[in-house]
């Protein structure tokens, strides 16, 4: 990614933290981490990318689409999308998917997507730890509906994270993030069935791989 890339990706957690959450964007390690299960996942699929922001992920996930699978990219910020709709989506890997309307771009909210559009394997980049309790527990509810019977979700958050902010902050924030944490936790415990540790990122990150449903 290049340098202007980058710098676009910072402006637009300047101008908004509490919905982009991380000050750069992913990794191609933590690209290829997030979309390990999908290389094992039974083809055709389709694919939803949750919160792409620059396309760190989008580009990776060009490289690798099957030619019979589908993606559609959901992101709510217009300064991305119109990064992706022209410095991602015109890329050469993009061309045939894009043409054969494969490849979509849905900009909205995750939460208001029609639960309609069933998936195989959702990779969400959503930065769940800024926000809400209610606005994790809708995102969870609405990728839970957007999967299909045995799909996966793929999603990564940032190493430590929870547990330092869980003790550095104070009043309210500090309630915030202890129940947000709890909820996540939770469905750790009860639904991810393997994670990997990638170092090299920025910060380090954990993706987690969860199947809601056998
Ligand atoms: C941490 S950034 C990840 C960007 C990129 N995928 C990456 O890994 O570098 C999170 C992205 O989620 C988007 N986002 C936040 N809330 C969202 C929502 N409710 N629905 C869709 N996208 C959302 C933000 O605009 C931002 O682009």
């Amino acid at each position: 990614m290049s340098l202007a890339q980058h710098w676009r990706f910072l402006e637009g957690y300047l101008r908004k933290p509490q919905v982009v959450g991380a000050v750069a964007p992913s990794s191609k390690a933590l690209a290829q981490a997030l979309c390990e299960p999908y290389h094992r996942y039974p083809r055709p699929a389709a694919v939803l990318e949750v919160g792409a922001g620059t396309g760190a992920i989008t580009r990776h996930l060009g490289t690798i689409l099957g030619e019979a699978d589908t993606l559609d990219i959901c992101e709510i910020e217009p300064t991305f999308t119109d990064v992706l709709r022209r410095e991602v989506l015109t890329r050469a890997d993009f061309a045939s998917p894009v043409a054969s309307g494969r490849v979509r771009l849905l900009e909205a909210p995750v939460q208001d997507l029609s639960h309609e559009n069933r998936y195989d394997f959702i990779i969400s980049c959503l930065p769940l730890n800024v926000f809400e309790l209610n606005d994790v527990q809708d995102v969870f509810s609405a990728l839970r509906s957007c999967l299909k019977p045995g799909g996966i979700l793929s999603y990564f958050e940032y190493m430590g994270a929870r547990r330092t902010s869980r003790y550095l902050a104070v009043g309210r924030r500090r309630s915030r993030i202890r129940s947000v944490s709890s909820f996540l936790s939770q469905n750790i415990r009860e639904h991810q069935f393997d994670r990997r540790v990638v170092l090299r990122n920025l910060p380090p990150a954990c993706a987690r791989y969860l199947r809601f449903e056998p």
